[in-house]
């Protein structure tokens, strides 16, 4: 099921800023060298009020519906939308995945509905210039045996909502909220930010100050935008942790991008991933406490999304890149996973054909339909 709401009427007559050009130029050696600077910069790029004075951009972009449309056509390409999509947020599908591997549903979202994954043009057109918006062109794409690569101007998020039933006003406020065409109010809780500006992509991941399970189990990292760069984990779960009180830095970007609504103020980098591993070969970990909720200690933005890699039958070995026990990947890929012979592997043969060709770490692969004609 899925749960349908407008974008909120701005009723502030806000001075609109253009939002700033998405370049990439430069950016590759800032994600990599001050990825948590680089991700708050495409925070704020990716929040500044849309042209259309309603929306965020990114609220404007393409959604997974628009993209990978139930009922795709080969000859009447999906569009990218010239006005922000009505809203269709849909159940967590990696919670549902994991809940069906393991046997259990412990979801603390609404399974009715509460996340949203968005495209930019340049990620939207990729899919659709290369026919991998419906199934029989990704079989094609398996089937020419070339690995995906999305231009470096890609970005992929996912959103996350709650509804505000029963909030304060002094708590509401401290949320970016969107209302339904009924008047009920759903408050930003979670964003998930993938960008191609580095070949494996960059990775970060956002919550809302209040979230109380937010720096559990594996802290939370942010060198750039809170005055406290390390908070460690509460000794007990769900116990809430203090605002992350932003830097003098990052206020001015927010500033400077025309982002002065003081809900802002509540919007946390939890941290970025830059590669799969650290420098001693340790696998680094990185969750948002509501998305990865119940597999936190096993995320890996990077290593769960390398599994993305489908095969003939558009489908992928690990579903929803889980481990058979729901637990996720951590490290480096094993090159296991994606060829038709065995490993070990000697690096200095030919590459072996693909069984599981790799969708460029894009999980979203899997809800391409078959065309209709
Ligand atoms: C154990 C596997 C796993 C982990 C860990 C994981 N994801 Fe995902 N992610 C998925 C799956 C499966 C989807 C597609 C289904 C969905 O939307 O839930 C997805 C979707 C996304 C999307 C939408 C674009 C796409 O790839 O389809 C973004 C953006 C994203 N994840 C970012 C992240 C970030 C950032 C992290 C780390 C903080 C992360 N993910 C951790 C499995 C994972």
């Amino acid at each position: 099921m899925s749960l349908r709401f407008a974008s909120m009427v701005c009723l502030a007559a806000v001075a609109v800023a253009t939002a700033p050009a998405l370049t990439h130029a430069d950016d590759a050696e800032l994600a990599l060298n001050s990825p948590d600077q680089f991700n708050w910069s495409l925070f704020v790029k990716v929040n500044a009020p849309a042209p259309d004075g309603k929306n965020r951009l990114w609220e404007t972009w393409a959604d997974n519906p628009t993209t990978f449309p139930s009922r795709p056509s080969r000859t009447d390409k999906p569009k990218f939308p010239t006005q922000a999509p009505q809203r269709a947020l849909e159940a967590v599908s990696q919670q549902i995945l994991r809940a069906a591997l393991i046997g259990r549903n412990r979801l603390r979202i609404s399974p009715d509905g509460s996340e949203e994954v968005r495209r930019n043009q340049a990620s939207f057109d990729f899919i659709v210039n290369n026919n991998l918006y419906f199934r029989e062109g990704i079989v094609d794409a398996v089937k020419a045996q070339k690995p995906l690569s999305f231009p470096p101007e890609s970005i992929e998020l996912k959103a996350v909502w709650k509804p505000m039933d029963g909030l304060a006003p002094a708590q509401r406020a401290r949320y970016y909220v969107n209302k339904t065409p009924d008047g009920r109010e759903f408050g930003l809780v979670g964003l998930h930010i993938m960008t191609k500006a580095v070949p494996n992509w960059t990775w970060a991941t956002f919550e809302q100050a209040d979230n109380v399970a937010r720096c559990d189990i594996i802290g939370c990292r942010d060198h750039f935008g809170t005055e406290k760069a390390d908070v460690k984990p509460n000794d007990m779960p769900n116990k809430g942790y203090p605002e992350c009180k932003h830097t003098a830095a990052l206020d001015k970007m927010f500033t400077d991008a025309g982002l002065r609504e003081g809900f802002w103020a509540f919007y946390c980098l939890k941290g970025s991933q830059i590669d799969f591993a650290d420098q001693s070969a340790w696998g680094t970990r990185l969750a948002n406490s509501i998305t990865e909720d119940g597999f936190v200690d096993t995320s890996s933005c990077m290593s769960c999304h390398s599994r993305s890699a489908l095969n003939t039958s558009a489908k992928s070995k690990f579903s929803g890149g889980f481990n058979p026990d729901g637990t996720g990947p951590l490290g480096y890929p094993d090159p296991g996973t994606f060829f038709a012979t065995k490993p070990p592997f000697k690096f200095t043969d030919p590459r072996p054909p693909y069984q599981f060709l790799p969708m460029d770490f894009v999980w979203s692969f899997t809800k391409a339909r078959s065309a209709v004609q």
